[in-house]
């Protein structure tokens, strides 16, 4: 019962955060599972807590930003060799006077284009909800 596939997948709140057709993505520090790989900003959902809150806590450690957290964009499943995770991806705004995004517990952050996302660049789990987030920063 100690394999992977038996464990409950691990809750993870992610951010679609865009600004003047671009979204903000961020890099995985080197030592993490999937070092390297560019994401949509987020983390573990803890014990208890309401993901909307742990992903206001998530953007605050990882880059300095105070963000509302809107509405759900989707949500994947994934199951990696080691474990498998659930995630769960919401709309997110800056807050009114939220400083621009700092590196400070990731590689690295920036803002993409939607000609910047390519599949291999993301972790599985994040590659599912490229096309919608490509529509989203496509010029009306
Ligand atoms: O920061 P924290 O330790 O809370 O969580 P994390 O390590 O960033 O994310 C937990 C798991 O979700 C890792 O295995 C990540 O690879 C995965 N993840 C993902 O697939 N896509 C994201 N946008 C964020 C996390």
């Amino acid at each position: 019962m100690t394999d992977a596939s038996s464990r409950p997948p691990v809750l993870v709140a992610a951010a679609v955060l865009v600004e003047e057709g671009r979204v903000l993505l961020t890099q995985r520090k080197r030592g993490t599972h999937l070092a390297g790989a560019w994401e949509f900003p987020g983390g573990k959902v803890e014990p208890g807590e309401d993901p909307r809150a742990a992903l206001v806590r998530e953007l605050g450690e990882e880059i300095g930003m105070e963000v509302s957290v809107g509405d759900p964009v989707e949500v994947t499943f994934h199951r990696y060799p080691e474990k498998s995770v659930l995630l769960l991806f919401f709309a997110v705004t800056r807050a009114p006077g939220s400083p621009d995004p700092q590196a400070l517990d990731v590689a690295d952050v920036k803002w993409a284009g939607p000609g910047e996302l390519h599949d291999e660049l993301f972790p599985p789990a994040d590659v599912a909800i490229l096309s919608k987030v490509r529509a989203l920063l496509a010029p009306r």
